[in-house]
């Protein structure tokens, strides 16, 4: 039977779920790895055709090795215990982009309710500071197979610093129409 809440728990993992950059030592738990990688390979694609693949990296020295993929935003990579690298190949679907962010969003909110938290790292047409792709540095890195794109690291561990929920009223509402796009005059254009 339908567990009534389940609506009301996704809504506070949402609720909750906030980009962390600081991260315990502590290394994850393997069973909550396992999940981990069950959550991701639950992924929706489209058509089904599952274009990706994900490395799941705990080495420390590889952490810290792709914590340098890019100048900005990356750094606390090294201190994650665990950077899922999602990878796509568009010749398997011409949306594997989507595929990928789908992966990388699901894998950020299986993080949350299993008490961790995840930052999304964009590797996809971000460069090194030679002005190098990202993405081929991660393949070198880890030895990526010459047909896989790099879409996303997703930096995971246990908080070190939790951001706090974004109340309510502080949400975009102007941002949902409803209907046609006139419809609410008092939101603006
Ligand atoms: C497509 C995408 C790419 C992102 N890339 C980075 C990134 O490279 N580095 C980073 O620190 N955060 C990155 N973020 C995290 C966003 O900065 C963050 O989600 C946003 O500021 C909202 O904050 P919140 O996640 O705490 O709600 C990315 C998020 C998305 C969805």
């Amino acid at each position: 039977m339908m567990n009534m809440n389940s609506n009301l728990d996704f809504m506070e993992l949402l609720r909750q779920r906030r980009s962390v950059r600081q991260f315990e030592p502590r290394p994850i738990e393997p069973d909550k790895v396992d999940l981990l990688e069950e959550a991701v390979l639950r992924s929706p694609s489209s058509r089904n055709l599952d274009p990706w693949a994900f490395v799941f990296v705990q080495d420390k020295t590889l952490l810290k090795a792709l914590s340098e993929a890019k100048p900005h935003g990356a750094a606390f990579l090294k201190d994650a215990a665990l950077g899922v690298v999602i990878c796509g190949d568009e010749s398997v679907s011409d949306v594997w982009i989507e595929d990928c962010s789908i992966a990388s969003i699901l894998t950020q909110c299986a993080a949350q309710s299993l008490g961790l938290g995840s930052c999304w790292i964009q590797i996809r047409r971000r460069q090194r500071p030679d002005g190098t792709p990202a993405e081929d540095y991660i393949r070198n890195v880890l030895q990526l197979p010459p047909h896989l794109h790099v879409e996303s690291i997703i930096a995971v561990g246990y908080p070190a610093r939790q951001p706090e929920p974004i109340p309510r009223s502080q949400l975009k509402d102007d941002r949902i129409r409803r209907d046609q796009w006139q419809n609410d005059a008092a939101k603006g254009e």
